[in-house]
């Protein structure tokens, strides 16, 4: 790890614990559902970000919730890619203030070798009276209860006072002192709704550390949502008030309008060392290649004017600020682009470009290392001498970016997290990738001006070893058409729920990147049905948006996008029939253990 991407480490400087939530509650973000797979996926690159902590999910959510979670803490908790100086990236699961959930968010991480439970429980007395219908001195006593119940399983337990933004402080102290008292080493403070001003956060984290009885003893955490466009002002003045965990998400993403977002926090610190007492230990180089990931995995398309990764946050329009960038980059740039991953005037790949210059630029772009295997490594390798071919300008750092998403896309296979409600943990389904059944061999697309958009379609059926066509007209556009097509030639009736285009690049031979995601039809309105009874306890009711129906989702990018909208589209449905196939395997397992 370079160690000018690291903010100096000083004796006077206590070390910022960067816990990240992408998986948890930046996947409450609407629409957005990872499967395993790409949670796995997400979690290494995480780790190799150099994140401290990663909540990795909610167990008790679901079954591949679950599953999500203990793979996670078996394949990614031990990893050290990257993490050079730094101990094993700790596993986190979240629980209510429920034994099973407690019990459940063990038995996902505890084969991590560093894992934490995160333990819940509102303490606002809008909270209390209307969403749990207990007293404050009930409060007390069940975070008493089951922090000490978390605590017998586990040394390191996290405890958070939800909504305590909207608490009243002095029964907030009490509560936290409570969870000290029954083992807690890190209180979080979330400011779940969004609603704290900076001065009022920072605030009240001071005043917890001051009043609650056992605080030395204790981290204190920043949890804020950005209701208000505010998360990251609120964490910068919880880590000048005394916090030295944060708790934040890649791009910001989470529930209504996000969390803190990570990349800004780090920025900030690196940006200015002298305003806060604390260092970190991200690698910021991979900053850019992380967002993207997430990006392209969640579905959650980056706006482009946003802070640290977004297509503009280097990008100088006007001509008195490119002016004075040729001149002297301090000018107009108060971050170096190359320190978060961005790279800016370098040449771009041609054809004539060998595997080394072709590695050399991925790793410049925060792909070295593991970050692909060697078999995606050789696809992409292949795919960019194409690509080299039909670009004469030049394969630009867009085009490797969206290469290596659509290379990633295409070879992550596996069912999604949510699966069956009515499977159990330990019968969940094996997740091996399944071998990619459809491919588009032909595609013509008939479109234009007053006529009927028809396009008709082949796919290579590797299943059954045949070519199957057919032919679509569809009213609203080429690619109703081909969808249309395509969903008539395997035989289901698929939901498009998200679709988006971009350009990789400027210029007319730029490349389209697709990104899809679908579910299939008739199932994604119940995406946010409660995996609880018909009549919950107050308590059970959160697990809105948990246990969700599958959705699947595929990037491709292409110089014509007709037909990066039908590779990406395949992409996601190869994925669903391999999950659906997969839940037949389960199903048919459990019938044989029955029998
Ligand atoms: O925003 C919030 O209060 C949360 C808690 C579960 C920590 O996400
Ligand atoms: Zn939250």
């Amino acid at each position: 790890m370079a160690s000018s991407t690291i903010s100096p480490s000083s004796p006077a400087k206590s070390k910022l614990i960067v816990f990240d939530t992408t998986l948890r509650d930046g996947e409450q973000s609407p629409g957005v559902t990872l499967n395993t797979e790409e949670k796995i996926e997400i979690a290494r690159q995480l780790s190799r970000l150099g994140v401290d902590i990663i909540e990795a999910g909610f167990p008790v959510a679901s079954p591949g919730d679950f599953n999500a979670v203990q793979r996670i803490a078996r394949e990614v908790g031990g990893l050290m890619e990257g993490r050079d100086g730094l101990e094993p990236m700790v596993i986190c699961g979240l629980a209510r203030s429920v034994k099973k959930d407690i019990q459940t968010a063990y038995d996902a991480v505890k084969d991590a070798p560093r894992h934490r439970i995160h333990v819940f429980l509102a303490t606002s007395d809008i909270h209390l009276e209307f969403k749990l219908k207990i007293s404050r001195d009930e409060c007390k006593a069940r975070i008493r209860e089951m922090v000490g119940f978390a605590k017998s399983l586990c040394a390191d337990i996290e405890f958070s006072p939800e909504d305590a933004g909207r608490s009243d402080r002095a029964f907030l102290c009490e509560a936290l002192a409570v969870a000290i008292e029954a083992g807690a080493t890190t209180l979080n403070i979330p400011d779940t709704v969004g609603y704290n001003t900076p001065h009022e956060y920072g605030a009240l984290i001071a005043h917890l550390k001051q009043n609650t009885p056992g605080a030395d003893s204790v981290i204190f955490s920043t949890h804020c949502h950005n209701d208000l466009g505010l998360a990251t002002a609120n964490t910068l003045a919880g880590i000048s008030n005394g916090a030295r965990q944060v708790e934040v998400t890649i791009n910001g993403i989470g529930e209504r309008a996000g969390n803190t977002s990570l990349e800004e926090v780090v920025m900030n610190i690196h940006t200015h060392p002298d305003t806060y007492p604390v260092h970190h230990t991200i690698n910021t180089r991979l900053l850019f290649s992380t967002s993207r990931m997430v990006e392209d995995l969640s579905g959650m398309v980056v706006q482009a004017n946003k802070a640290i990764v977004g297509r503009n946050a280097f990008l100088h329009e006007s001509g008195i600020h490119q002016d004075g960038v040729l001149k002297n980059k301090t000018t107009y740039e108060i971050i170096r682009p190359e320190d978060v991953g961005v790279t800016t005037g370098n040449l771009a790949l041609g054809k004539h470009s060998g595997r080394h210059a072709f590695k050399t630029k991925l790793e410049e772009l925060g792909y070295g290392g593991a970050a692909l295997s060697d078999a995606q490594f050789q696809t992409a390798f292949a795919k960019f001498k194409d690509l080299a071919d039909s670009k004469k300008a030049g394969v630009t750092d867009g085009d490797m970016h969206a290469l290596v998403a659509d290379i990633r896309s295409t070879s992550l296979s596996g069912p999604a997290s949510a699966q069956p409600d009515d499977a159990t943990a330990e019968e969940s389904v094996s997740e091996e990738p399944a071998a990619v059944q459809y491919t588009l061999k032909q595609l013509h697309v008939f479109t234009g001006v007053n006529v009927m958009p028809t396009a008709t379609v082949t796919l290579h059926d590797a299943h059954r070893g045949v070519d199957l066509t057919d032919v679509a007209v569809a009213k609203n556009g080429p690619i109703e058409a081909t969808y249309s097509a395509i969903q008539r030639i395997i035989g289901r009736d698929i939901e498009l729920l998200n679709f988006t285009v971009s350009a990789t690049s400027v210029g007319q031979d730029t490349q389209g990147k697709v990104s899809v995601r679908i579910a299939q039809s008739g199932s994604s309105s119940s995406s946010v049905v409660s995996s609880a009874t018909a009549s919950p306890k107050p308590e059970e009711q959160l697990l809105t948006s948990y246990g969700a129906v599958p959705k699947f989702s595929g990037v491709a990018c292409n110089v014509d996008i007709i037909t990066a909208s039908a590779k990406a589209y395949l992409t996601a449905v190869n994925r669903m029939v391999s999950h659906d196939s997969a839940d037949n395997r389960a199903s048919h397992k459990q019938r044989n253990v029955e029998i």
